[in-house]
């Protein structure tokens, strides 16, 4: 198998698909939401500080792993030291979870763009728009089979021609209009009438960038700021896509002569760029047309804040809907597209299975499961309050099982098997083979065997209700 094993044609190429996996529903709908949460400039600096630090060290260490081992994860980590068998099918279940859950949002994301497309946008602006959407019988279950075959036919076509190609083509574009909506964004203005007092209330899109860029300490605390540095930290991890197999599988593609740091570095940048973009592009537009309380959470932001805002615009509205949703769609392709590769190569390096078989494979599990997702909202229907508080469908459980409780525990065995078993050197020697610089080598070795373990229990404990930050 090894011999011919696919590799990324150029470094650009790994990259671009390495931040098509990173850059995904996270960056765009939960860093904003959590920026507005978060003290604005408080959460984005803290979050670009662990990302330099923190987050390019898991990184570094788990593209390092993927290329030394040449394995997907459900087999590379016992091929760096047997009896850690466990921790790849564990870092190969994440993926598996999060796969159908995954697509059936992508399917959401399609309709909104259709509804947009056809003109219709307005609707969505309604109230109940997407719940009657969601709960539906039969649309989210053919969005979603629709989104989920274009996403194996993307992995179906391999490395390069499939994941490759693809990224090259979506993630400028993606970028392209991630920066034109934000300048859009900052360009806005809007006056209202204040119901209560009668008084013109007009706002601007640089008042928006006030509130989300200056740092906000009003009622700062200790408790709070550690609330601010776990967000933080939560959010980088899921947006990296870390712990998840995923750059395992996409690194053991990277060819030997490339430069692991330097890629790491573009990969961060192009992530962290988007993430921070989005933030531009969409709390300036929510607090001009809506207020800045509107920057709710979860999807309720996306899909019934957005297409709001989308409608007070008018009929500029209609064409910046239009971008967005192509925008989001773009991105969620790209990441699903890294999540099904990560389960596909974890079959082919494990049953030494053809491409094909593999990818019908898992797209197989993956239409079964996300069925269920779908009817979650309808048949299968049920509340269950989670550990965390909130309650919870079908999507949600999955959700919360993959992100709040195996990834931290899959980062955490990353870092003792690197830092304690194996010794950061082995890693860090991948890293320098071909005499590579590498001057955060001393950083590296703190964070894998210190300071991430640490910080990632916390999280941990965080996410699974035990610690309760105030
Ligand atoms: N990194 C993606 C993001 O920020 C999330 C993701 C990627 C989730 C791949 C699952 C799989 O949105």
């Amino acid at each position: 198998m090894e011999k011919n094993r696919n590799t990324f044609k150029g470094s650009i190429g790994f990259v671009l698909a390495a931040a098509g996996s990173a850059v995904g529903l996270g960056n765009i709908w939960r860093f904003p939401y959590l920026a507005s949460k978060d003290g604005g400039g408080i959460f984005v600096f803290v979050y670009l500080i662990l990302a330099v630090t923190f987050g390019f060290a898991l990184l570094t260490a788990e593209v390092a792993i993927g290329r030394k081992t040449k394995q997907g994860p459900l087999t590379a980590y016992s091929k760096l030291k047997s009896g850690w068998k466990p921790l790849g099918v564990l870092s190969c279940l994440v993926p598996l979870i999060i796969m159908p859950y995954y697509c059936v949002i992508g399917g959401w994301v399609l309709k909104y763009l259709l509804v947009f497309i056809t003109g219709e946008g307005s609707l969505a602006a309604a109230d109940s728009y997407f719940s009657s959407f969601i709960t539906a019988q039969w649309e989210p279950i053919l969005l979603f089979m629709i989104f989920l075959f274009a996403v194996s036919l993307i992995v179906f076509n391999g490395v390069n021609k499939g994941i490759e190609a693809t990224s090259k083509i979506i993630m400028p574009v993606l970028l392209i209009l991630v920066i034109a909506i934000s300048i859009f964004s900052l360009t806005l203005k809007h006056s209202a009438i204040n119901s209560e007092t009668n008084e013109v209330i007009t706002r601007t899109g640089l008042q928006g960038l006030k509130i989300y860029l200056v740092p906000n300490f009003d009622g700062m605390t200790i408790g709070k700021f550690l609330t601010v540095v776990v967000d933080a930290m939560g959010q980088l991890f899921y947006s990296l896509s870390i712990a998840m197999g995923i750059m395992v599988a996409y690194g053991s593609y990277v060819h030997d002569d490339a430069n692991i740091v330097k890629s790491v570095n573009q990969i961060e940048i192009f992530d962290s760029a988007v993430a921070v973009l989005a933030g531009i592009m969409i709390i300036p537009a929510v607090v001009v047309f809506m207020g800045e309380e509107n920057m709710a959470a979860g999807p309720s932001l996306m899909f019934v804040i957005l297409p709001k805002v989308f409608a007070a615009m008018g009929k500029v509205g209609v064409i910046i809907g239009i971008m967005f949703f192509a925008l989001v769609l773009f991105a969620a392709i790209t990441s699903a597209v890294s999540v099904m590769e990560a389960i596909v190569s974890s079959i082919i390096d494990q049953f030494h299975l053809s491409r094909p078989k593999a990818v019908l494979i898992e797209a197989g599990i993956a239409l079964i499961a996300g069925i269920f997702v779908c009817l979650g909202y309808n048949k299968l229907y049920f509340e269950l309050k989670l550990p965390n508080g909130s309650v919870a469908q079908i999507l949600d459980i999955m959700d919360y099982i993959s992100n709040n409780f195996m990834m931290p525990i899959v980062a955490i065995l990353t870092c003792v098997l690197v830092g304690w078993v194996i010794k950061t050197e082995s890693i860090t020697d991948e890293i320098t083979k071909n005499g590579e610089k590498f001057g955060r080598k001393w950083l590296f070795n703190i964070m894998i065997k210190y300071v991430a373990p640490v910080l990632l229990f916390v999280l941990f404990l965080q996410s699974v209700g035990i610690l309760r930050l105030k």
